[in-house]
């Protein structure tokens, strides 16, 4: 049976009204990588961290599945072979569509993770400045969420997922952060066919066997359906 590996980014929770981070606008516009994204940034200012990732949790709690999502955890469900989602999007909006299994490479808002002892709870709605871990009682919660210069979460599975994929679909990321940018030509190396959906060409588009541009919402469910009535 045919596996299929999908990788996501912001572009997937666009409609949903989340925003993304590299369009005009997006949140790399309204704030420095270095001061809201690095573990640098959070030892310098972590109430400024702390509440850049408070109105995000706020932002995503609100927000629903959109038709991509939707769509992306059929699939997983009629599929007759494996779908694995691999995600850059630290909201919960894959699981909210039904989606089975999702690997969350760059975190997630939902948890908070203690910086001395490396314990996981689930994030109260406002995170504070010095809370204590429930675990070992350090003053170290932190958003559960990979910074720039700290390691993606699951490398391992998702490459071992990648170098058996028959199919690999990148929906909705600009392929301009590695690893995840890398994934396409991984896969193609393991020789799986692959496909760019996105609503513009990504840093990567040229190493895509095909490529579907538009909104999520009208190409996610449009591919789907083509799959699934294959
Ligand atoms: P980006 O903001 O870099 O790229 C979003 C992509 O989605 C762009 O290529 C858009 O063209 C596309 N897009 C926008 N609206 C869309 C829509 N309605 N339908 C389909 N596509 C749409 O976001 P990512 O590639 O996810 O990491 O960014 C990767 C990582 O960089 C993030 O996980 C985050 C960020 O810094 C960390 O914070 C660690």
């Amino acid at each position: 049976m045919e596996k299929i590996v999908i990788l996501t980014g912001a572009g997937i929770s666009a409609e949903s009204g989340l925003g993304t981070f590299r369009d005009a606008g997006g949140l790399w516009a309204q704030h420095r990588i270095e001061d809201v994204a690095t573990p640098e940034g959070f030892a310098r200012d972590p109430a400024l961290v702390q509440a850049f990732y408070n109105a995000r949790r706020a932002k995503a709690a609100t927000a629903r599945p959109n038709a991509a999502h939707v769509a992306l955890a059929r699939l997983q469900a009629d599929w007759p072979g494996a779908v694995v989602i691999v995600t850059q999007n630290v909201d919960d909006l894959h699981e909210k569509g039904g989606a089975q299994e999702v690997l969350h490479m760059h975190g997630r808002l939902d948890q908070a993770l203690c910086a001395a002892c490396g314990h996981r709870w689930p994030a109260p709605e406002e995170m504070e400045v010095g809370e204590p871990c429930p675990a070992c009682r350090a003053p170290s919660a932190r958003p559960d969420i990979v910074w720039f210069g700290e390691m993606p979460y699951d490398m391992d599975e998702v490459f071992a997922h990648l170098s058996g994929a028959d199919l690999f679909a990148a929906i909705g990321t600009s392929g301009q952060v590695y690893p995840a940018a890398g994934f396409v030509q991984e896969a193609a190396a393991a020789g799986a066919r692959t496909v760019e959906l996105n609503l513009e060409p990504s840093a990567t588009v040229s190493q895509f066997d095909e490529t579907r541009f538009g909104p999520a919402t009208r190409t996610v469910p449009e591919w789907v359906a083509e799959l699934l009535a294959d």
